[in-house]
């Protein structure tokens, strides 16, 4: 079963190598960490206001990389215009730590909001040179890079991809790396024994089945979910709201970031939607903490149209969802009303698509590795 998985992943992500043991996203970065950088090292990643994660945030705020293995935090310098990672700045800080003695043994790119493909392909070269190693946090993205939406980190220049197998991944929850040959052996020993011991054998049968229906509908999902998250990010703006990344289309992932910070804030904001059904994730923009804002009422919301989209919706119901969402939030329609709205719209919708939904279909997917 897990060579299977092995073999399906390999497949749809050109990965040389794939270990599909992580028991999640978080214990992917681990396994990355402990294969390539030892406690004391300074690793480079997105500070949480411009997307990063907790996994690669600094011991002060308890975050994997800074606590659990001891690395020194430096962050990525983010250009908050275009809402992506700055070339010139992050070349120079390489250079700058350096001259300081913390040469960056590591960076990551990927984070937990991603709305535009982070320049991987632009910085690979200079990095390479310093001899940094480039990993690609994929835990969000994953689906896109399978199903050739987004970008393709491998090709770009990176290391290692790691992530999430139940995000834009359609999956159950788990995790998984991909990577090259020469990376094998060092990956696989910092898998197995320390980061994981029992791999959950039954996700790994989940996450086969998710790398082949991605193999058979990845690119129509894909394709279909960024197309959604664009009309849903232009429904919402034309409607109103405060929607980041106009500059460069809102959007090209499956996410939508709102500034809802007249709106009475992301913590309130993001408690009267789900009294109406919707949930969403309240989120830090990037200039919240300048502006003294904290994670508890930040000023922004972040959605994501994948779940929507695995359910079959497609512009039209983007319409609709926009209609709901501005209903809570610009004109204060009552929780009850729109909560019904929103029973309605989902009970409209309720088998999973781009997936195999008979037992002859499901079983044939082995025919998919030939
Ligand atoms: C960028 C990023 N990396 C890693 C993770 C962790 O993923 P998991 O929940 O699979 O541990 C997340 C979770 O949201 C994330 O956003």
């Amino acid at each position: 079963m897990e060579l299977t998985a092995i073999d399906l992943a390999r497949k749809l992500f050109r990965a040389e190598f794939v270990d599909v043991r992580p028991i999640a996203g978080v214990t992917a970065n681990l396994v990355i960490y402990t294969a390539f950088t030892e406690p004391g090292d300074t690793v480079m990643a997105l500070s949480i206001p411009n997307g990063g994660h907790i996994s690669y945030a600094p011991k002060r705020i308890g975050g994997t990389a800074g606590r659990v293995r001891g690395l020194n935090v430096e962050y990525v310098p983010f250009d908050e215009e275009d809402l992506n990672i700055d070339v010139d700045k992050t070349k120079k800080k390489v250079e700058d730590l350096e001259e300081e003695g913390k040469k960056p043994k590591m960076i990551v790119f990927g984070g937990s909001v991603i709305l535009f493909p982070h320049p991987v392909k632009e910085l690979a070269d200079f990095l390479k040179a310093h001899d940094v190693f480039i990993l690609y946090d994929g835990a969000h993205v994953l689906g896109l890079i399978g199903g050739d939406e987004f970008q393709d980190p491998l090709r770009e220049g990176a290391d290692a991809i790691t992530g999430s197998t139940h995000k834009t991944l359609p999956g159950p929850q788990g995790g998984v790396v991909l990577s090259w040959n020469r990376y094998a052996d060092e990956i696989k020993r910092a898998t197995f024994p320390g980061n994981v011991s029992n791999h959950h054998l039954h996700h790994v049968a989940g996450k086969a089945i998710v790398f082949a229906e991605m193999l058979a509908y990845g690119r129509a999902y894909s394709q279909q979910v960024v197309r959604n998250a664009e009309k849903l990010a232009e429904e919402l703006y034309t409607r109103g709201l405060h929607v980041l990344g106009e500059r460069h289309g809102f959007t090209r992932s499956h996410q939508v970031l709102v500034d809802v910070s007249g709106n009475g804030g992301g913590g309130l904001v993001e408690k009267k939607l789900e009294e109406s059904n919707i949930i969403v994730n309240r989120n830090l923009l990037p200039y919240d903490i300048r502006l003294g804002r904290s994670y508890k009422n930040p000023g922004g919301i972040r959605l994501g149209v994948q779940e929507l989209t695995r359910l079959g919706m497609g512009e039209s119901e983007m319409v609709e969802v926009a209609d709901l969402i501005t209903a809570v939030i610009l004109k204060g329609d009552r929780s009850t009303q729109v909560a019904e709205r929103v029973a309605e719209l989902r009970g409209k919708h309720q088998r999973v698509q781009y997936s195999f939904n008979d037992l002859p279909e499901a079983y044939e997917y082995i025919k998919i590795r030939s």
